[in-house]
């Protein structure tokens, strides 16, 4: 949640802090904020509301200076107004902060400094941290310091390890203009190097119009830039010194194309994100060819798996297939649940994070709590075995885990996924194939015959996503009017597709703001039902298999409900008990999600299109959340 990016160089850094934060809205959009330092002092502008009502600020008022700080919000702690928005200053409007993250013992601190004396302007947590690097800096002029680079970095490294919580910082000082402190702990920061100039994000797309040279900071890392240079240090205080890494190709940057929403061409982009997967891991002399260690698949009993949201749907369908194609037990977890109530540790056991962004606090805390507790263990049966699955091989999960899986599906803006998510069911498709080729003979695993027809089905997808996108933009394009005045809405699933019908009502939820739940059809009838009349659609998952006819009857009972029922289900004498369909092409059960979930995306993107809403940033989300 929320973008930080921070310049030092040789141009005005108003403008590129500006770019910056516009490649980062994404994590954040109900306030804005810069500061920027130069020999007249410091220059703080902040607006709520969209980065648009800053840049206008800034056209009006300016900020001038070559070193300067900039914050785009998810709001924590406190309203999203404008006293709220970063950066904060201190007492004196000389030093100003921008952080990403929370300071879990804010509280005391505000406490402390407040019978001090100190005045707190906002409701933040982030506040506290001016004040007390103030106060650091005090301490060091009475003992006769001058002001320096040195002596900011000195000042803020004091106060780090009395914040608890997770962070990501910048810090500019306008008696030291040539200077600039960032620091890191649990929250991704990346410093990118440019010619005498650096630029410091929380992500890669801010760099990338930048430069193609980065440094990705380490946890605990703090570093002094200044135009002449970096200085790092580790979580230890040491200097150290790292090789930077290049970025490459252009996923980092992100265009709408001739779209009208990132959500749309995403969702359009998604034969593409299929075939790409399909070249790289579907070669035609092999089943499944996936980059992976075979120390991951080796001696594996149970698989666990650890994901947020859309994330967790996703992993919902890849337990399905590990169990039913690989018959690995596999159970699924929420993230933010597991840590405060895990599972007793079980041997042999491999544990899977799966998130597009690599970033979402609750699963790295899952993940990072998982491998401590198995650490500490004599018996090898239960040393940690850590997978993540993300679209960022390069974020923070990417650190924390040993194996990756990299979906490959380029840079997803939208805050609503979609393109990662069919990326993360490939991912498990990939999967289940690997691990039920090499557990052939056991137990309900299929033969390699059929795992093969399988690979070869999987290998026509591409095509098949094609032309089931073209088809349902026009069609859902057609139907969203008639969802105008609708309030509720029921998605219902069974099986393999359950999963889907979760992830159609949060797609819904989240962008149109239309209540929806995402129920097992076969559910429906020991409670929800008695919310449906005329008022309430239904849309029905119905794929061919062995829950078709169930799923079909649990449609009928909710028809004689009068309830309204749009079908995702192929064009046959079945489906005429719909309202509305939205027709399959022929499909396995088993592939059928990589089809089903096309319609519940366009469906709900269509449908807040039409509420002129504003489907890129919704209200109150962030496209990656990195608080608890
Ligand atoms: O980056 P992650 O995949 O870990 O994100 C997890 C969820 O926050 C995310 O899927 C969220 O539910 C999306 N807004 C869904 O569209």
């Amino acid at each position: 949640m929320c973008g930080i990016v921070a310049l030092i160089g040789s141009r005005e850094a108003g403008p590129q802090l500006l770019e910056g934060l516009r490649q980062l809205e994404y994590r954040g959009y109900d306030s804005a904020g810069i500061a920027t330092v130069d020999p007249d002092g410091l220059h703080c502008l902040k607006a709520e509301g969209k980065l648009v009502n800053l840049i206008a600020r800034f056209e009006a008022e300016g900020a001038p200076g070559h070193c300067g700080i900039g914050h785009t919000r998810w709001a924590t702690h406190g309203k999203p107004e404008e006293r709220n928005a970063h950066p904060h200053l201190d007492g004196s409007g000389q030093l100003a902060v921008v952080q990403n993250g929370i300071i879990e013992n804010h509280r005391p601190l505000r406490e402390g400094l407040q019978a001090e004396g100190v005045r707190f302007l906002s409701d933040t947590d982030t506040e506290v941290i001016p004040h007390l690097v103030a106060r650091r800096l005090a301490h060091q002029e009475t003992l006769g310091a001058k002001p320096s680079p040195a002596l900011l970095l000195q000042a803020v490294r004091e106060v780090l390890p009395g914040l608890h919580g997770a962070y990501a910082l910048a810090v500019v000082w306008s008696r030291v203009p040539g200077a600039l402190v960032v620091a890191r702990r649990q929250a991704p920061l990346l410093i990118g190097l440019g010619e005498g100039e650096f630029l410091c994000a929380s992500d890669t797309p801010a760099l990338a119009g930048f430069t193609r040279t980065i440094l990705p900071m380490e946890d605990g890392e703090v570093a002094l830039l200044t135009p002449l240079g970096i200085e790092l240090y580790n979580a230890s205080g040491e200097r150290v010194q790292r090789t930077p890494s290049l970025l490459t190709g252009t996923e980092h940057m992100a265009d709408k194309r001739s779209f009208r929403h990132f959500m749309l061409k995403e969702i359009h982009e998604q034969p593409e994100t299929a075939a790409l997967w399909v070249a790289r891991h579907l070669p035609e002399d092999a089943l499944v060819a996936l980059p992976l260690d075979e120390s991951v698949y080796a001696g594996v009993e149970n698989i666990q798996i650890l994901a947020c949201g859309t994330s967790r749907h996703a992993s919902q369908v890849g337990a399905h297939l590990l169990e039913q194609l690989a018959g690995v037990p596999t159970n699924v977890f929420y993230a933010s649940e597991f840590r405060y109530a895990p599972p007793p540790l079980r041997p042999h056991t491999l544990t899977i994070g799966v998130t597009q962004s690599g970033e979402t606090a609750d699963t790295l805390a899952a993940l990072a709590m998982e491998r401590e507790r198995s650490q500490g263990l004599a018996d090898p049966a239960f040393a940690p075995r850590l997978l993540g699955i993300t679209n960022r091989p390069e974020s923070s999960l990417g650190r924390l885990v040993p194996h990756v899986l990299d979906i490959g599906a380029g840079i997803e803006v939208g805050v609503a996924a979609t393109k990662t998510f069919l990326g993360q069911l490939l991912a498990f498709y990939g999967l289940a194939l690997a691990f039920a080729e090499r557990r052939q003979g056991q137990p309900g695993v299929p033969d390699l015959a059929s795992l093969r027809r399988l690979s070869s089905q999987l290998r026509g997808l591409p095509a098949v996503l094609r032309e089931l996108v073209e088809d349902h933009d026009a069609r859902c394009a057609e139907l969203a009017h008639l969802f105008a005045e609708t309030r509720d809405v029921i998605f219902l699933g069974r099986g393999i597709n359950y999963p889907i019908a979760m992830e159609g009502a949060l797609k819904l939820k989240e962008i149109s703001y239309i209540h929806a739940e995402g129920y097992p059809a076969g559910e429906m009838k020991h409670g929800p039902i008695a919310l449906l009349d005329s008022r309430v659609p239904v849309v029905s998952i119905a794929v061919p298999g062995m829950v078709f006819d169930k799923v079909l009857s649990n449609a009928q009972e909710a028809k004689a409900r009068d309830a309204q029922l749009v079908g995702v289900a192929p064009a046959c004498p079945d489906s005429e008990l719909f309202d509305l369909l939205l027709p399959l092409p022929p499909v396995e059960e088993l592939l059928s999600p990589l089809l089903t979930v096309i319609p519940m995306q366009l469906l709900s993107y269509h449908i807040a299109a039409h509420r002129g809403l504003d489907v890129d940033q919704p209200r109150n989300l962030a496209k990656s959340v990195t608080v608890e």
